[in-house]
């Protein structure tokens, strides 16, 4: 089955038995949160790289994508909260604290964390180590100092260093993604943690480019935000050129990162599209190197 299909089946099979006896306002906040339409890049790389390490613990990768998932679910709901981004509108839908008010949008954020920890820890019979292993992965993603906790905290300070920022904020998780996938897989998990923190770090750059030059409609959330917070931004820092020739270099070096294992080469196919189809598509001032190389 289509690695995206096997995503939102398991998705599915992981809120069922939380949304059926559940208040119902939680469940339907729950369900709003998860099924709106992400990308699923985050589960996509998990799965695609245990794949290329061998897939030695099937079960588990799917588990830990869900998981990912799930996680990064919640931290949506949180980001668009009054307290931090305050925006109305997520992959195109009104925001879930907009459509089921706060308390409903911070109870099913920690409900999503909670889900997502149990669900991989149901494994823990059948391969305790790996499972273990797993569990550590995803809490240094999300929690402090590493992880999206941090990177949010980031914001309540008075001076905020921009890689560190994002590398937390966002490349926390692809970090767990890439390491939860390769210990699944049957990897040795030290050899990924950089392809997993590049990788992210470019998804920011190009989130900030697409908030500073998007259009609203097109994205399914509000764009300019950066600018309205004053949040420190790759394209305030850099420049969109600047940020352009950023995003390039650490697609680079995350080529180079991908350790060798089993399907390496069909791994490097696959993050070399997922990056490259990161570069905006709205004409931005890019330095003539960028652009001739694309
Ligand atoms: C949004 O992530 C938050 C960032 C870290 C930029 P995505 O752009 O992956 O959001 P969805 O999951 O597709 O909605
Ligand atoms: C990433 O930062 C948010 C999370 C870590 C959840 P942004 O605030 O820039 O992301 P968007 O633009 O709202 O998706
Ligand atoms: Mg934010
Ligand atoms: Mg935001």
């Amino acid at each position: 089955m289509d690695a995206y299909l096997r995503i939102e089946d398991a998705l599915e099979a992981s809120l069922q038995p939380v949304c059926e006896s559940c208040p119902p306002r939680l469940a339907q906040a729950l369900r709003h949160a998860v099924f709106a339409g992400g990308s699923r890049f985050r589960p996509r790389l998990c799965l695609a790289v245990a794949e290329a390490c061998g897939d030695a613990h099937p079960q588990l990768a799917i588990a830990a994508a869900t998981a990912i998932e799930l996680l990064h679910c919640a931290s949506l709901i949180y980001d668009d909260l009054p307290c931090f981004d305050d925006a109305a509108i997520r992959r195109g839908k009104p925001a879930v604290h907009a459509a089921f008010g706060e308390e409903l949008a911070i109870l099913a954020g920690n409900a999503l964390i909670v889900r997502a920890f149990e669900l991989v820890s149901e494994l823990v019979t059948s391969a305790p180590l790996h499972t273990g292993l797993v569990l550590a992965s995803l809490a240094r993603g999300v929690g402090a100092p590493h992880g999206i906790t941090a990177g949010q905290a980031w914001e309540s300070e008075p001076r905020i260093d921009l890689r560190a920022y994002h590398r937390a904020k966002t490349g926390a998780l692809f970090e767990a993604a890439v390491v939860a996938g390769a210990i699944a897989g049957g990897g040795d998990a030290r050899g990924w943690r950089g392809l997993g923190d590049h990788l992210g770090e470019a998804y920011q750059v190009a989130d900030d480019l697409r908030d500073a030059t998007g259009q609203s409609d097109m994205l399914g959330k509000p764009v300019g935000q950066d600018a309205v917070h004053r949040r420190p931004s790759a394209v305030d820092q850099l420049g969109p050129g600047g940020a352009v020739n950023r995003m390039q270099d650490l697609i680079n070096a995350v080529i180079r990162l991908i350790p060798r294992c089993p399907g390496r080469e069909t791994l490097v196919f696959l993050v070399s599209n997922w990056a490259q189809s990161l570069m905006p598509a709205m004409p931005v001032s890019r330095p003539a190197m960028v652009a001739s190389a694309s």
